[in-house]
């Protein structure tokens, strides 16, 4: 482990593969002048219905990794590994990985967002297996506004269909319809649906189709970008620790022509990555 502290360096940005590129897109649109690393675990992607101390120890190989190239401040840009992992990564591991530096999910500004737009106190959340089980939305709601009830549907087959570019055939409206309908059959009331998972936003048209207008649908990529903003703009510690010379560095864990390739689906300017190993 490198001693990086007071070390100036780009944002990490980190997601299980390529899904977290519909976040990170939104970042860079909002703030385009600072270095980027964006780093995804391709070789072990999916997430989403692995166990806790699998997605724990991938998620801290991956930390490290990027406080090793000397980013100051790392955004867990997946919802699984934000459930799943962050807390731990912060109370147990931020002291001695990066004493100065921060990680942060993209559980908590969703949830800020999310309190303030139901007007009927009655959310749904559609995101994978780990993030339901993890509970962790109902948690934060909780702490904001105890009144809200949340319902959450786990939709194991949407990553695996974006990945694989099946965002509107009939195997794709099988498990959209499928999956909805478990969700709106949960409670009458819900007013406001969150794609819970970076991968969603892909598949928006076919789930709008299933879902009765008077329901709003939010995903999350503009939310954290606007947070994150408000976040340097309150912290300017880590504002100045941030480099700005408008660079990205894509690094993947698999494959770079398969990463490049997934990535044209994810955003909207070609990528050229890199290969990294980061597992430990
Ligand atoms: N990035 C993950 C999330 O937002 C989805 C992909 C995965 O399961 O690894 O939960």
């Amino acid at each position: 482990m490198k001693n990086n502290i007071n070390k100036k360096g780009p944002i990490g940005v980190f997601d299980s593969g390529v899904g977290g590129l519909t976040v990170f897109s939104e970042i860079k649109k909002l703030l385009p002048d600072y270095d980027y690393i964006y780093l995804g675990d391709n070789a072990r992607t999916p997430y989403g219905n692995r166990s806790f101390e699998t997605i724990y120890k991938y998620t801290l190989e991956a930390v490290e990794y990027l406080f090793d190239c000397g980013c100051p401040l790392i955004i867990l840009a997946c919802n699984t590994a934000s459930s799943k992992a962050l807390k731990t990564i912060q109370i147990n591991h931020l002291p001695y990985l990066r004493p100065d530096g921060r990680v942060l999910g993209i559980i908590r500004p969703t949830v800020e967002e999310l309190s303030t737009r139901s007007k009927n106190q009655s959310i749904g959340i559609l995101s994978t297996l780990g993030t339901v089980n993890s509970k962790s939305y109902n948690l934060e709601i909780a702490k904001i506004n105890p009144n809200i009830k949340v319902f959450q549907q786990a939709c194991p087959m949407w990553v695996p269909l974006v990945e694989s570019g099946e965002i509107t055939g009939e195997g794709a409206e099988y498990f959209v319809k499928k999956d909805v309908n478990k969700l709106l059959i949960q409670n009458q009331e819900i007013d406001l649906i969150l794609l819970g998972c970076t991968h969603y936003p892909l598949l928006l048209p076919l789930i709008r189709k299933f879902i009765p207008s008077s329901i709003s649908i939010i995903s999350q990529g503009t939310i954290v970008a606007k947070s994150l903003k408000d976040y340097l703009r309150r912290h300017p510690e880590i504002e100045q620790l941030i480099t700005k010379k408008e660079k990205v560095d894509f690094l993947t864990t698999d494959n770079t022509d398969l990463f490049n390739q997934k990535a044209t689906l994810f955003y909207e300017f070609p990528v050229e990555s890199q290969f990294v190993v980061i597992s430990i």
